[in-house]
């Protein structure tokens, strides 16, 4: 298809996490679309051009490489982008911001500022604007408020179409949504670009999937659907604490409980407390919200789930500390595992980074191994010079280790010969189970002390 004959051009600023394989998708089910991605990082536009893409996700390469240079395109012509395209997605990051008012709380809106601006001077003509990063509720309004007062007189709509993927598994969350939610202005102009925006998913997405609401209800669902998924994993986690300190068995309530069809199975995995980009500054950022409305016991309410979380992190080095007979110094512990889940190589906001730094204060050698996250772990853990070593392999990893801590639930982790690696280390040998995938019975028969998460730690108390 010539570039002339595409009905729609649709550019997304913001080409991450989200932007590349949300577009990737659209690309594919849309192929009457010409859909391009600009960023800000020339190197990471140099990647999505390449055979190495900047992110690993299951099934991504597939689909970018099939649509590649057809109807998707990565570029660093961003005026000219803006200039051309009808619909713009804006996917730019929206981290805590670390300064000022607000700091450590409320969400940094400046990359996000910028592109408002950056839309407004290379815009001649009306286009639909599209919020697809998360964002504070009623941020489209200041948007609005930047776009449409510009020396032209232009209008654009903004709109709120959050991302609900998760990373490991965004192609198929992205092909098969649960929903996919437009908010709009409820004007004649606002519900012509809604249905505009609805146009692109109906391509692909079930209509009954397809939600449209106002704007702030929009921008609001997206921050709520992410508290409830982590308050799900704070509860478990809390019980966890009580469950170690019971006997009962995390998994099991977890399994008895999530079996109440009222409840449901989902994100009641007990670890080491959830990490990854969004999660926290999501909650941070409605907490910040409540208290600027005044809403304090709603914003302590959910101030709570952080806590839970930063609790359970540490409570696992303090697990490991006292295990091991109350002293870390000097000794190696290998953390399987530095992702902030399995199937992603992110390591934003990674429950491993928190514990390796803890650790690492206790004076022990940390031995990193991942599948896909060590280029991403030698540069959140440069600041420790020797204090941590990096390994591919897992068994060159645990060599001359007193303890492994499983940090990521990658499944070769549950497959790899134990037998071989409680030879290779130091005894007593350890296994701190975080996230509580591996055989427990089978490790300790051959001789590890071993302490899941929630579940009675088994111990070697005399020599065999
Ligand atoms: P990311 O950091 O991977 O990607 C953001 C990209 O925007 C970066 O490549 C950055 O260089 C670029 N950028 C920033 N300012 C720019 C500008 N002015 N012009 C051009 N490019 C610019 O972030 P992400 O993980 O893709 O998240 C993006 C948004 O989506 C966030 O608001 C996040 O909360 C939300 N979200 C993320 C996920 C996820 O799984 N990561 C899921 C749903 C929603
Ligand atoms: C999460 C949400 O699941 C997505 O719907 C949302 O779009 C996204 O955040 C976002 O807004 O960024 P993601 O962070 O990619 O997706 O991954 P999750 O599968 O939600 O896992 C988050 C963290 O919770 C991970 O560290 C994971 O290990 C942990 N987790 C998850 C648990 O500890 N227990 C569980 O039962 C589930």
């Amino acid at each position: 298809m010539s570039i002339s004959q595409f009905t729609k051009r649709i550019l997304c600023i913001g080409a991450g996490y989200v932007g590349g394989p949300t577009m990737a998708v659209i690309a594919l089910k849309c192929p009457q679309y010409k859909v391009t991605l600009v960023d800000s990082n020339a190197e990471r536009i140099a990647e999505w051009n390449s055979d190495r893409l900047p992110i690993y996700e299951p099934g991504l390469d597939e689909v970018v490489t099939s649509v590649r240079g057809k109807n998707l395109f990565f570029s660093m012509e961003t005026e000219k982008n803006i200039h051309e395209a009808d619909i713009i997605f804006v996917s730019v990051n929206t981290p805590t911001k670390m300064f000022g008012v607000g700091a450590g709380m409320a969400a940094d809106l400046q990359y996000w500022e910028k592109t408002a601006r950056q839309i407004l001077a290379c815009s001649d003509q009306p286009k639909i604007i599209v919020e697809k990063s998360t964002l504070p509720v009623k941020t489209a309004l200041a948007m609005e408020r930047i776009l449409n007062f510009g020396p032209d007189g232009l209008h654009f709509d903004v709109l709120s179409n959050p991302e609900f993927l998760a990373e490991g598994t965004a192609i198929q969350d992205l092909s098969e949504p649960d929903r996919v939610l437009v908010g709009s202005r409820l004007t004649e102009s606002g519900l012509a670009a809604r249905q505009e925006i609805v146009d692109i998913y109906r391509n692909w997405v079930p209509e009954e999937k397809i939600l449209v609401s106002d704007v702030w209800s929009s921008e609001l669902s997206k921050l709520v659907s992410n508290l409830f998924l982590s308050q799900r994993i704070s509860t478990i986690n809390s019980i966890s604490a009580f469950c170690e300190k019971t006997g009962a068995d995390v998994d099991r309530v977890a399994k008895a409980v999530g079996m109440d069809h009222r409840i449901g199975d989902k994100f009641l995995k007990a670890g080491i407390g959830f990490g990854g980009s969004c999660f926290k500054k999501d909650i941070l950022n409605l907490v910040y919200m409540c208290q600027t409305y005044g809403l304090e016991e709603v914003a302590d309410y959910w101030q709570g789930v952080v806590r839970i979380n930063e609790y359970q992190k540490e409570r696992f080095v303090t697990n490991m500390l006292q295990a091991m007979f109350n002293t870390l110094a000097g000794k190696r512990i290998c953390l399987f595992g530095f992702a902030f889940k399995a199937d992603t190589g992110d390591t934003r906001e990674s429950a491993a980074f928190y514990i390796a730094r803890r650790l690492i204060d206790e004076q022990a050698r940390v031995v990193v191994t991942d599948p896909k996250a060590l280029p991403n772990a030698k540069i959140d853990l440069a600041g420790f010079g020797d204090a941590v070593e990096f390994e591919r392999g897992p068994y060159e990893a645990a060599e001359g280790c007193h303890a492994i801590a499983v940090m990521t639930e990658w499944r070769q982790y549950r497959a790899l010969d134990y037998q071989k690696i409680y030879k290779r280390m130091v005894k007593p040998a350890f296994i701190f189970d975080g996230r509580n995938i591996l055989d427990h019975k089978a490790l300790f028969d051959m001789g590890f002390n071993v302490y899941p998460v929630g579940k009675p730690a088994l111990m070697h108390l005399h020599e065999s």
